[in-house]
């Protein structure tokens, strides 16, 4: 895949799953990479993978909810490259939990890292993004971000507020004659480590939950995901439904309303039973 030859493009959670994917699919589609991540070590074996592309890469450790943190890796990115044309941010943690026994910080805490993360990225990088004359923010949201389902308040949460905050940020950018494009993802289940890495309310089987995420629930490969994301990407898609199930789960959501909320249910209470 060619089309982001020259591009400086920053990729958040980088160390593993889709973001380490998008991040090795846009080294060999010719962009220069700034990645992050909390995981150094899933970063460092990212790194690595696209030095061994041939690609410019920067890494850093940075935790997407420290907002001054943030502004001043978006200077730092700027200071070495020069300038800066695309942001993914994309890091992100699940949480599995009915409302009634989910504590309060776990819920800040979905928020923290899936919804201002998106924010601080964005406003970190959105005036560097404008000088560049070439700008591009792509947020990722979830399936989740489209509809809901018992036991995951907190993320919906998180995901539902990406998307209304980047489909206005979207039409803010050609209100205002701004050079900045904006995407949303919309992932369904991709073959990542999230559901390993999450945590869970008291009483929730995560280790079942686990399995039945790993086995029945994902049928898209990060590489997959990244390469849809990124056609989406060069065509200044507002929206992109990646895998075959994001596209067949949407298109009932639109055609029932608010009444998938008793199909889904019914259907996520006997998939999987112990998710709530
Ligand atoms: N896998 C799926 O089925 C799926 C579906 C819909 C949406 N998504 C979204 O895709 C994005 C990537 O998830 P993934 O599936 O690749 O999961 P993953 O767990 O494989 O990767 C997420 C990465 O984000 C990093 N991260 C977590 N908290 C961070 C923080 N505070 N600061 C910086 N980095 C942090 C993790 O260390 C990890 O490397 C997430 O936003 C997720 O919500 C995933």
């Amino acid at each position: 895949m060619e089309g982001f030859a020259g591009k400086i493009a920053v990729v958040t959670g980088a160390g593993s799953g889709i973001g380490q994917a998008l991040a090795v699919e846009l080294a060999r589609s010719g962009a220069k990479l700034a990645i992050s991540d909390v995981d150094t070590d899933g970063l460092a074996a990212t790194e690595q993978r696209i030095k061994a592309i041939g690609a410019p890469v920067k890494a850093d450790r940075l935790d997407v909810t420290e907002r001054e943190a943030f502004e001043l890796y978006a200077d730092s990115v700027v200071a070495h490259f020069g300038t800066v044309n695309q942001i993914y941010n994309n890091a992100g943690i699940a949480y599995v939990g009915d409302v009634e026994v989910t504590p309060y910080k776990d819920l800040e805490r979905v928020m923290d890292v899936d919804f201002w993360g998106v924010v601080n990225g964005t406003k970190a990088f959105l005036p560097h993004l404008i000088a560049s004359g070439d700008g591009h923010i792509v947020n990722v949201s979830s399936l989740f971000g489209i509809f809901s389902v018992p036991g995951q308040a907190a993320y919906n949460s998180a995901k539902f507020a990406v998307r209304g905050f980047t489909e206005a940020l979207r039409q803010e950018m050609i209100a205002n004659g701004h050079p900045v494009k904006v995407t949303t993802v919309h992932p369904g289940g991709i073959k990542t480590a999230i559901m390993r890495n999450s945590t869970a309310a008291e009483g929730v089987d995560k280790e079942g939950l686990t399995q039945t995420f790993d086995k029945k629930l994902t049928i898209t490969t990060p590489e997959k995901a990244a390469r849809e994301i990124l056609a989406a990407v060069r065509k200044n898609k507002p929206r992109v439904l990646v895998g075959p199930d994001a596209k067949v789960l949407d298109a009932i959501v639109r055609l029932t309303g608010a009444g998938y909320q008793r199909l889904f249910n019914t259907v996520v209470t006997r998939l999987i039973p112990n998710a709530h």
